[in-house]
């Protein structure tokens, strides 16, 4: 008899055999888990939390993989994990990042938190003033000159007469502009905490804040849930299109990504998500949609119009998002088309409207977007790169973590390539960074020709009678997967469409311009992939123009960054309402030259030409 096995947070259910693991309900699910080992156990990637049902003892792979801390929170390998009950898990695996890869400010910045926790004593009612138990507070918080309520939120009033009545009048306020959000005693307050959220498309990323002084608690990322619906915003898209039922289904999952990424990142600084007063959320036009719950049909047609571009504050509780009671999360406004409030976060986090010249802004991704700025004047467009450079689409992609490949080189030639791994672990997968290392040293060794195409003559090239040659990057022994790592010609081509549909987005949105990529005074890369590429690899391959290289700018995630600025400052969300209004956006498959310029573009560049 079958048994059921449900994912977290998707929610997919499905039957199984008894005896089945759960990395192969995870594929009837068609939950992808990133078993780059095929399921063998040595890759370590196939992560679930076991939250309802039989919690085996871990066996010996999974204690290689998994720390003692994860074990007892009920983590184990899928591929691990045989099926002998009705069993719940959590396929959503949320990783705690160092500190410095919050980037830095690129400037200062005005600090004015839209949120504010103040101590106030409120004076009892009398017989002779029988004065509102809001009315009370909304004084008592007048006299110190701060701002004063002249409204509360319909929960908090609820509970206001008793709360203030057991803390003995003596409690802590937290205001929103003139609205009061949350009541609790002194003697239980906290620190008022933000979460500055980037929801791309394949990954989202979190910043927590301190609302007082600003300070960076803890940095968190983990895989967009939405990826089982889809790898590109369109799929997605078309998905929630179908019923009302649909939408409502994807923004559910989203917002319990979130809320799971929440509880996580408070609970490392042993605070609790009613800690989060306020959370400001970026995105492409797609990924706000459907975090909203808003139609996204009209996205994906011409004229490509948004159902609601302008800045909105929403009450957490509305959405489903978990933090405190009378919290909002505040969505800055679209910029059009496809580009959304993530690419007007790297707008703000770089102003670099405010200097002269041409300087171009990229945030590659699987939706990449790009900033144009000539003399201050913005102009922006979004290409649908998808999710090949970042591994996703190659059967030994992975993302960047112990064991994956993060750079290849060639020593000499004709010679096999030699390669790293991070934290020199036996490979495991290749990662962004390696992945573009190696194309370009395909390209440099003439293993590929300019056209794309796996040359088979080599004794790294395993044939094909199909004609889908594969070249072998590492040898079974340097592996942890116990076969060889491999890139397929199919693969190459799929890079080649991904890589193509950025350089074509640059040089179209240049060529619209009258300028070409020799203009540029400055060439900036946004987002955590460009920030790992190696520079000269990405030239090679024709993805970065090739200019004096002190004009080329790695930024780190500079939409993360815009984010945070907007949860830290009203002022700063002021400014990027101005800069929406702005941007000047261009839809690059209206473009004449677009099609050609992106045939052109998949090309690999000879040596100088790119
Ligand atoms: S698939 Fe489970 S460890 Fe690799």
């Amino acid at each position: 008899m079958s048994v059921a096995v449900l994912f977290e947070p998707v929610g997919t259910a499905v039957e199984v055999e008894p005896g089945r693991t759960l990395l192969e309900a995870a594929r009837d699910a068609e939950i992808s888990l990133g078993a780059t080992c095929g399921g063998r156990g040595t890759c370590g990637k196939c992560q679930v939390r076991v939250l309802e049902g039989p919690l085996p003892p871990a066996t010996a792979k999974e204690r290689g993989a998994l720390s003692e801390g994860a074990l007892s929170e009920g983590w184990r390998l899928a591929c691990q994990y045989e099926v002998t009950a009705a069993v719940k898990a959590e396929a959503f695996l949320v990783r705690s990042r160092a500190k410095g890869e919050a980037p830095p400010f690129e400037r200062g910045f005005a600090f004015a938190p839209p949120v504010q926790r103040r101590l106030v004593e409120v004076p009892p009612p009398r017989l002779d003033q029988p004065t509102s138990d809001f009315g009370n507070l909304s004084s008592a918080l007048s006299l110190d000159g701060g701002s004063q309520p002249r409204t509360v939120d319909f929960q908090v009033a609820r509970e206001l007469s008793e709360m203030l009545r057991a803390a003995e009048w003596k409690v802590v306020a937290t205001l929103r502009g003139d609205e009061l959000i949350g009541v609790r005693p002194s003697l239980n307050a906290r620190i008022s905490l933000g979460l500055a959220v980037d929801l791309g498309t394949t990954n989202i990323a979190a910043y927590l804040y301190r609302m007082d002084d600003a300070s960076l608690l803890g940095v968190f990322s983990a895989p967009n849930p939405l990826s089982a619906y889809g790898a590109d915003i369109i799929s997605r898209l078309a998905y929630s299109s179908l019923s009302m039922d649909n939408r409502m289904e994807l923004q559910h999952v989203l917002t319990k990504a979130v809320n799971i990424l929440a509880g996580h990142a408070t609970r490392e600084q042993g605070c609790d998500v009613e800690d989060i007063d306020e959370m400001v959320v970026v995105g492409n036009s797609g990924m706000h949609h459907l975090f909203l719950g808003l139609p996204g049909h009209q996205l994906t047609r011409a004229p490509f119009v948004a159902a609601l571009d302008m800045a909105v504050s929403v009450k957490a509780r509305e959405l489903g998002i978990g933090i405190a009671r009378g919290g909002y999360v505040y969505m800055p406004p679209l910029v059009g088309g496809f580009v959304g409030s993530d690419l007007l976060a790297v707008a703000l986090a770089t102003r670099i409207d405010q200097r002269r010249g041409a300087r171009l802004a990229l945030d590659i991704g699987t939706n990449t977007e790009l900033l144009l700025s000539v003399d201050g004047v913005l102009y922006c467009c979004s290409t649908a790169s998808g999710p090949a450079l970042e591994g996703s689409a190659l059967r030994f992609g992975t993302v960047a973590s112990p064991g994956s490949i993060d750079a290849v080189w060639s020593g000499a030639p004709k010679a096999a390539f030699e390669c790293t791994t991070i934290d020199r672990r036996p490979a495991t997968g290749i990662c962004g960074s390696g992945i573009i290392d190696l194309l370009a040293c395909l390209v440099r060794s003439g293993l590929v020709s300019r056209t794309g195409r796996l040359v088979s003559d080599s004794p790294l090239v395993l044939p094909d009678p199909a004609g889908n040659h594969h070249f072998v990057v590492a040898q079974a022994a340097s592996t942890a997967l116990g076969e060889d790592l491999t890139i397929s010609q199919d693969e190459i081509r799929s890079l080649q469409l991904a890589k193509g549909a950025i350089r074509a987005g640059i040089d179209t949105l240049l060529a619209v311009h009258g300028l070409g990529v020799k203009d540029l005074d400055e060439f900036l890369v946004a987002g955590t992939f460009g920030n790992h590429l190696h520079v000269e690899s990405a030239v090679a391959i024709g993805l970065y123009p090739d200019i004096p290289r002190d004009r080329i700018r790695q930024i780190g995630n500079a939409a993360g960054t815009g984010a945070v600025l907007q949860l830290l400052s009203e002022d700063e969300r002021r400014v990027a309402s101005e800069l929406s209004r702005s941007i000047t956006h261009l839809e690059l498959s209206l473009q004449p030259g677009f099609r050609k310029c992106f045939a052109r573009s998949q090309w690999f560049p000879e040596e100088g030409t790119s």
